[in-house]
């Protein structure tokens, strides 16, 4: 549930149904006159560690990133989205 409605925009959203990553976004650049696809990508985070999964929800410092803070979610919350990360990694 907290995977789908983690009280703020849905991790699926960008990271997809079974947390295997996706693109969000495509964009051209131009560059000598050449054209340049560049494309955001939410990685695959179904076989990420705990620390890392923190990090990621709790970033220490205030820059801007892709990936959105999560602050308010509680240490159970998080457990409970990495077991269930887990579980899709095992797929
Ligand atoms: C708006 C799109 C978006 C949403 C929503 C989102 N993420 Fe992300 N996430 C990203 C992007 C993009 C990255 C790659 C790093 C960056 O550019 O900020 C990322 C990186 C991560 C990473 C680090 C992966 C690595 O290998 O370094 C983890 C873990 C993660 N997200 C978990 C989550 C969880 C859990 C949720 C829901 C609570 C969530 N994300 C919601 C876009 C999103």
């Amino acid at each position: 549930m907290l995977y789908h409605n983690p009280r703020g925009i849905s991790c699926a959203k960008c990271h997809g149904e079974n947390a295997k990553g996706k693109i969000i976004a495509k964009y051209y650049i131009t560059k000598n006159n050449k054209k340049i696809l560049k494309k955001i990508i939410a990685p695959n985070i179904s076989n990420i560690t705990f620390e890392k999964l923190k990090k990621t929800l709790f970033p220490k410092k205030d820059i801007l990133t892709i990936m959105p803070k999560y602050s308010y979610l509680t240490e159970n919350e998080v457990e409970a989205i990495y077991l269930y990360l887990k579980s899709k990694g095992k797929k």
